[in-house]
């Protein structure tokens, strides 16, 4: 079967090599899900195959219910599939127990969803290390200068120590994107990271997520329903019946 990847880059994009070492693949990816009673299953994900490579960036885009954010769970471990393999960096997923995904998630993936997901009663430093926490008390100097350096990167070196409800949509969701980086990830995975947004604040992140993908050289996987978004990223690819093809 083909598996969609590699096509002419628009200017201002980082080329990325076909002979880059493949990040993520999706292998023949099934899922389904049991409504409540007697219904039938319903297949969402429908032999779903995908080969990103080091240093790509992807749009997907697709209707309202036709698995977008199903593919991105199972791609960022957060679900797994009936059958079929998600390999990361050459390695197949799955073999590998909830803890091993946990801590796969924590050092490779990290994810921006539609809704910032932002604590409320922590500051915006505070947000941004929460990925670094998990099993410690508290980040260490190296990880609280990197989240600085992020923050200021971003524009909002002077609003660390606010809350979020004190921000805008936008400046939230940067501090997002923020907190999905400060762990240095390979990966990061986007769920319609503009969808909540006015026009303004939506180009201002799609600016910061091209910019952190041709700066940092971060692999980018973006769910989008924005035509502008998607046309910034390296390639875009439609979820039509289950499965991804060119769009
Ligand atoms: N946990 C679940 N249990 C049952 N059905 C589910 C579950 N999660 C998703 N679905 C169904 O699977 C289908 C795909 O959902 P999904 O959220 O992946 O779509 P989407 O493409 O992300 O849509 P949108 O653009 O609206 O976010 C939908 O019909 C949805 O109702
Ligand atoms: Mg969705």
């Amino acid at each position: 079967m083909d598996v969609p990847h590699g096509r002419p880059h628009a200017p201002g994009i980082p080329s990325v090599p076909g002979d880059a070492p493949p990040l993520l693949e999706l292998r023949r990816v099934t899922k389904s899900y049991q409504p409540e009673g007697d219904a039938p299953p319903l297949t969402v994900l429908r032999d779903a195959s995908l080969l990103v490579r080091q240093g790509e960036s992807v749009a997907i885009i697709g209707p309202s219910g036709s698995g977008k954010s199903t593919l991105l769970n199972v791609i960022g471990t957060l679900d797994r599939p009936d059958s079929g393999e998600v390999l990361l960096e050459g390695d197949s997923l799955a073999g590998l127990d909830d803890n091993a995904l946990a801590a796969l998630r924590r050092e490779r993936i990290g994810f921006v969803f539609q809704s910032h997901h932002l604590l409320p009663h922590c500051t915006v430093l505070e947000n941004v290390l929460v990925p670094l926490l998990a099993g410690k008390s508290r980040a260490d100097d190296a990880a609280v200068a990197r989240a600085m350096a992020l923050l200021e990167r971003v524009g909002l070196g002077a609003r660390t120590n606010h809350l979020p409800g004190r921000l805008s949509g936008g400046e939230r969701q940067r501090v997002a994107v923020v907190r999905a980086l400060v762990h240095n990830p390979s990966l990061l995975l986007a769920d319609e990271p503009t969808g909540a947004l006015d026009s303004a604040s939506a180009r201002e992140v799609g600016r910061l997520l091209s910019e952190v993908h041709a700066r940092d050289g971060v692999t980018l996987v973006v769910v989008t329903h924005s035509r502008e978004l998607a046309a910034g990223l390296g390639r875009v690819l439609e979820m039509r019946d289950g499965a991804l093809v060119p769009a």
